[in-house]
C-alpha cells in the first residue's frame, strides 16, 4: 500500500516537473484575434440584415428558408477570403455534415457547454490557441452561437411542416432541429496557418 502511494507521488512529482519545464503556450497575436472577432461580427450583421429581418417582417418562412439555403453558406467563405483565413460555422449536431466540428472544435464546444452550465454568458465566451497540425503552426479561434428566437423557425422543435419536408429532402442527415431558445447551437471558427518569419 505504502509502495503504491509512493509510486503515485513520484508520478505526480514527475508530471509537475514536466509541466514546469515545458514552455509557456504561444499566445495568438492580437491582430489575428481582432480579425477573427471581426469575421464573426460581419456574419452576424449580414445574417440579420438578409435573413432574420425578413422573418421579423413576417415574410413566408419557406421563402426565407430558401434564401438562407442558397446564400448563407457563401457568407462564411466570402468573409474568410476577404480577411485571409478560413472562416466557417460549425456544430457538433450539424444540419449539413460538411459543417461538422473537428476534434479541436468539438473540445471547445464542450468547454463552452461546461461554462454555460456554470452560469457564464455565451456572449463573452471565446476560445483561441496556436496548435501544431502536422508540421504547421495554426491559429485557431472560436466563438459560440446561441439559438435565439428567430433561429427557432428552422432549428426549433415546432418547425413549419413545409420547411421540415424540405429539410428532409435537402439535408437528410439533419441533426440541427429540436433546439430551445438560448441553447448554444454551434460556433464561428477561424483557422489560419502561420508562417515562420
Ligand atoms: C430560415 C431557416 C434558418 C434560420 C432562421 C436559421 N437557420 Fe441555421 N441553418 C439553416 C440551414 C438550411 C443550414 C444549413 C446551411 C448549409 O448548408 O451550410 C443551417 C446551418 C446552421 C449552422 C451550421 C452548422 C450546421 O448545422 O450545418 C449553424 C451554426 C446555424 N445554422 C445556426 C443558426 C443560428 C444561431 C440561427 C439564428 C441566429 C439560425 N441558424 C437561423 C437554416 C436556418
Amino acid at each position: 500500500m505504502l509502495v503504491r502511494n509512493n509510486l503515485r507521488l513520484m508520478a505526480v512529482a514527475a508530471f509537475a516537473l514536466a509541466a514546469a519545464c515545458s514552455p509557456e503556450p504561444e499566445a495568438p497575436s492580437p491582430a489575428d484575434m481582432l480579425l477573427a472577432r471581426q469575421a464573426g461580427f460581419s456574419f452576424d450583421v449580414r445574417l440579420k440584415m438578409e435573413i432574420l429581418d425578413r422573418l421579423e417582417r413576417d415574410e413566408d418562412p419557406v421563402a426565407v428558408y430558401l434564401a438562407y439555403r442558397d446564400h448563407v453558406p457563401s457568407y462564411a467563405k466570402e468573409i474568410g477570403e476577404r480577411l485571409g483565413f478560413e472562416f466557417s460555422r460549425v456544430s457538433t449536431r450539424p444540419r449539413n455534415p460538411s459543417n461538422a466540428a473537428d476534434d479541436w472544435e468539438a473540445e471547445q464546444m464542450e468547454l463552452f457547454g461546461f461554462w454555460r452550465e456554470t452560469g457564464l454568458d455565451p456572449a463573452i465566451m471565446e476560445a483561441s490557441a496556436i496548435v501544431e497540425e502536422g508540421d504547421r503552426r495554426v491559429f485557431r479561434w472560436m466563438r459560440p452561437l446561441v439559438m435565439d428566437e428567430p433561429c427557432m423557425t428552422c432549428h426549433g422543435d415546432t418547425v413549419d411542416q413545409r420547411i421540415l419536408k424540405l429539410l428532409a429532402q435537402e439535408y437528410p442527415l439533419d441533426e440541427a432541429t429540436g433546439y430551445y431558445e438560448t441553447e448554444i447551437g454551434g460556433a464561428y471558427s477561424v483557422t489560419k496557418a502561420l508562417t515562420d518569419e
